[in-house]
């Protein structure tokens, strides 16, 4: 009989997975109708700079009034709150799992934008632990009691932006799965396109299955020198991944190569908060204008993304039957 790091057999740990099921089951039906949208942003090759996209698009989904949670998902190697300049978070999503903390005791907020502000937008980090094993490798009850905790999201913000890290591990292809968008990052370089393309390949039909409208799987293309060369590279994975695959993921956007992110990130601060028009900044913008309109509707250029992705309790039940599928 297998057992697991806690002791538990198989046979308890079946019992749990069914309770956590039921869980999501009641939820489902008490929860009023769910206004969160669930993206995470992932990539094939490391250092792409999916940390700062995700925390710079937090602050402009907040500009434009959305209340945002970013959680470090990049569960072995997290560094989102250095990079947000958090010095010394006490606690972080390990003592989520462990069961010692609770989201509010760990949650860190963020100062906002004079507009973000007005509009009621917010930014709270949910800080990732060094070291942590990947979500693939948490035992059922730790992966229960993250569940638990990040239903209370459901109420409490408008978008959960997840920094799920690089590669094919099946926890980054999880989260892919799980998420209503998944925003896979490349830079014009060789070896980053052919990881992107790579991450597409895993994902296999999870990366539009399930899903009516545009597919779940959004290129960005980072540290382009110009809008023509993005379009170029990202058209490159769109042919290869059409004729190999039989199907292509959106091309959602841009952002330019530009020196204030590098000099940000040494300062530990996030370059959207310190120069919002720089020329990334601008192009981070655009990148939540384009989100918000296909996700809300707002002025749509896009069709909706079917109500079936959407939610927390969505998001869970994909996650859970995903983990829970490949440890049977
Ligand atoms: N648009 C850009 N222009 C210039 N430099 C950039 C840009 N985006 C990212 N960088 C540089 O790339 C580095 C890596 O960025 P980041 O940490 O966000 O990548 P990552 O994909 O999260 O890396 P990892 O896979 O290690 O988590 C940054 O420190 C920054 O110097
Ligand atoms: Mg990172």
């Amino acid at each position: 009989m297998r057992r697991y790091d806690n002791g538990y057999d198989t046979d308890q740990a079946g019992e749990l997975r069914r309770m956590v099921t039921d869980n999501i089951q009641k939820k489902k039906a008490e929860t009023p109708a769910p206004r969160l949208h669930t993206l995470s942003i992932l990539s094939g090759k490391g250092g792409v700079g999916k940390s700062n996209i995700a925390a710079a698009l937090s602050f402009a989904l907040a500009d434009f009034g959305k209340r945002v949670v970013l959680i470090d998902a990049d569960l072995g190697m997290a560094n989102l709150d250095i990079l947000c300049g958090v010095r010394n978070a006490k606690y972080n999503i390990a003592h989520l799992i462990e069961g010692s903390r609770n989201l509010n005791e760990i949650l860190v907020h963020f100062k906002t934008s004079e507009r973000a502000t007005r509009l009621n937008g917010s930014v709270s980090l949910l800080p990732g632990g060094y070291g942590i094993r990947e979500i693939a490798d948490l035992d059922d009850f730790a992966i229960g009691r993250l569940f638990e905790a990040l239903y209370e999201l459901e109420m409490m913000s408008d978008y959960l932006i997840m920094d799920a890290g690089a590669g094919i591990h099946r926890g980054v292809l999880s989260f892919a799965y799980a998420s209503e968008i998944t925003l896979l990052i490349t830079t014009p370089e060789p070896t980053s396109i052919r990881d992107a393309y790579g991450v597409i390949k895993s994902l296999g039909s999870a990366a539009w299955q399930n899903q009516d409208g545009p597919s779940g799987v959004m290129l960005i293309v980072n540290m382009a020198s110009s809008s023509r060369e993005a379009q170029e590279v990202a058209e490159r994975i769109r042919l290869a991944s059409m004729q190999f695959l039989g199907n292509a993921p959106m091309y959602l956007g841009y952002v330019l190569k530009d020196d204030v992110i590098e000099r940000s990130v040494k300062n530990c601060r996030i370059f959207y908060r310190s120069d919002p028009d720089s020329n990334a900044g601008i192009c981070v913008r655009n990148l939540a204008g384009d989100l918000l309109r296909m996700c809300e509707g707002m002025n749509v250029t896009h069709e909706d993304l079917p109500a079936k992705r959407k939610g927390m309790k969505g998001f869970l039940s994909r996650l859970s039957e995903k983990l829970f599928a490949d440890k049977k």
